[in-house]
């Protein structure tokens, strides 16, 4: 329907993304998810590489026919790549900066003009505590997060004021993401009750928890912030 607002969320299939995508709709909002597999659950949905400049124009004609009035862009999509820096591969470190980085470029350059007209409107950035933690052969994702922490706080001035651009900057949180990182450890269990006990919580997060704060920022809740990076980590860094 177009007269609902939308909101553009991408890696919508996954843990955080599809959180996400379920409290939006929950608040009367159409989704709009893309992400590189099927994706349940949303009004409209894209599949496609949100690096490949060609699933932007996909979502643009997605929005054009139609003619949705997007409030809100969620850039979730996200990779990991592990090699310790002798090892690096370039087209690694150049797939993890193209997926991580360049596809919220290529996200906001193709959304802000719809950004524009459909004011209030918001950009939330997925960030991590990564960028400020530098975590042996996790190199590439370190660095990939520390540009999305600065990414954000150019474009909120570009875009200020019709936009307001943020991000959130989560601890461990309970997604195949994780997972797939606790099993390449040789002992997942005795590794995950570590990495619980790194939180001050003493827990890992839900990605629920990821998606009231994503929706916070992308919402008039928000309306005096811009160019904040918002941490959500059950106290890991305040731990550590
Ligand atoms: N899980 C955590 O502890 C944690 C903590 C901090 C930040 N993050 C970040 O949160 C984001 C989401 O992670 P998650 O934990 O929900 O993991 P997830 O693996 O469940 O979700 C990531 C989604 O992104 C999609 N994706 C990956 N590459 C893509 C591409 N090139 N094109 C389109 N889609 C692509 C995947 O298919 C997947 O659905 C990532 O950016 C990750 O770096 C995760």
């Amino acid at each position: 329907m177009a007269n609902l607002k939308t909101v553009v969320i991408t890696g919508a299939a996954g843990g955080m993304g599809s959180a996400t995508a379920a409290l939006f709709k929950s608040k009367g909002y159409q989704i709009l998810g893309t992400d590189n597999r099927e994706i349940p659950g949303v009004d409209y949905s894209v599949v496609g590489d949100v690096a490949d400049e060609a699933t932007w124009a996909q979502i643009t004609a997605v929005i054009e026919q139609n003619n949705l009035s997007v409030s809100s862009l969620i850039n979730i999509a996200g990779r990991n790549y592990f090699d310790l820096i002798t090892e690096a591969k370039k087209s690694e470190w150049l797939n993890m900066f193209e997926v991580n980085v360049v596809a919220m470029v290529l996200g906001v350059k193709h959304l802000a003009p719809y950004l524009r007209k459909a004011t209030p409107s918001s950009i939330v950035n997925m960030s991590s505590i990564s960028a400020h933690i530098g975590t042996s052969g996790y190199a590439a994702y370190v660095a990939t997060k520390g540009a999305v922490d600065s990414l954000t706080k150019a474009l909120s001035l570009e875009l200020a004021p019709q936009i307001r651009v943020n991000a959130v900057a989560p601890g461990w949180i309970e997604t195949p993401f994780t997972v797939t990182g606790l099993n390449l450890n040789p002992d997942p269990v005795a590794y995950r009750k570590t990495v619980e006990k790194m939180h001050a919580l003493n827990r890992v997060g839900t990605p629920e928890e990821i998606a009231k704060v994503i929706y916070f920022l992308a919402s008039e809740d928000s309306s005096f912030m811009t160019g904040s990076i918002v941490t959500s980590d059950g106290g890991y860094l305040i731990k550590n």
